[in-house]
């Protein structure tokens, strides 16, 4: 009796828990996200080369855009802004909690990473997705993101230099020709995602070890 009733338990865990774990099945979570808020998704494919996630739609903070030939020097400067803001540069002075990854949108990225605009994108924790400290500066925006239902990512574990971040984009347009998701390869809406603020050309300095190049589609 109590066998079967064992075995009937195992059966029912087969059914729904096995395809649960699949679903779940992607990229671990970045390490940062347990210390810190990170935006909420769901993994809705993967396979070894990229994941499709979808993003819940949430309060992002946007920087002023950066004009540069290279993604190197665009980037400390792309969140310069959004540093002080967090860090109490707002209307009532409170610090906001840092939260990750940032969100570098590139464009446009038709050919080549360089001599493009980019754009820091900050997620807006919790505690203010209802409204945010006002910022000093003009050039900190409220956007919702993503724009965007579906997001294809390739995690790289290289740093943002110019060459890994198109090397990167390269093989996940590449590996998305031929699955349902390749409308994205063409789509050219580029992000670079990093959870290592401080070390973005060199991952291997802290837990996480990756960055993630991503491409927009509905
Ligand atoms: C790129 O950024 C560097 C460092 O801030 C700056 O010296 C250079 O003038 C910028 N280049 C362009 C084309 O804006
Ligand atoms: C970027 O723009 C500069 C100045 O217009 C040009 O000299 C350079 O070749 C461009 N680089 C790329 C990769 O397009
Ligand atoms: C992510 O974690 C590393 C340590 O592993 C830390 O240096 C970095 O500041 C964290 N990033 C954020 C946004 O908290």
């Amino acid at each position: 009796m109590m066998f079967s009733l064992c075995n009937a338990l195992c059966f029912l865990m087969f059914l729904f828990v096995v395809p649960l774990e699949c679903k779940s099945e992607g990229y671990e979570p970045a390490s940062n996200c347990s210390t810190v808020e990170c935006p909420p998704y769901v993994v809705i494919y993967s396979q070894k080369e990229f994941e499709i996630r979808s993003y819940k739609e949430a309060l992002w903070v946007s920087g002023p855009k950066i004009l540069n030939t290279s993604f190197v020097p665009a980037f400390p400067n792309a969140i310069l802004t959004l540093d002080a803001y967090y860090g109490g540069k707002n209307v009532q002075h409170v610090k906001i909690d840092k939260t990750a990854p940032i969100f570098v949108d590139v464009q446009p990225a038709l050919y080549y990473v360089q001599n493009t605009t980019y754009t820091a994108n900050y997620y807006v924790p919790k505690r203010y997705q209802n409204g945010i400290p006002t910022p000093l500066s003009p050039e900190i925006k409220p956007v919702k993101l993503p724009k965007y239902k579906y997001a294809a990512v390739n995690r790289i574990t290289f740093g943002l230099l110019d060459d890994a971040i198109f090397l990167g984009l390269t093989a996940l347009k590449r590996s998305l020709q031929g699955t349902p998701y390749q409308r994205a390869a063409t789509f050219n809406q580029v992000t670079v995602v990093t959870y290592n603020p401080y070390s973005p050309n060199d991952p291997s300095i802290n837990s996480d070890g990756f960055n993630e190049v991503l491409v927009w589609f509905d």
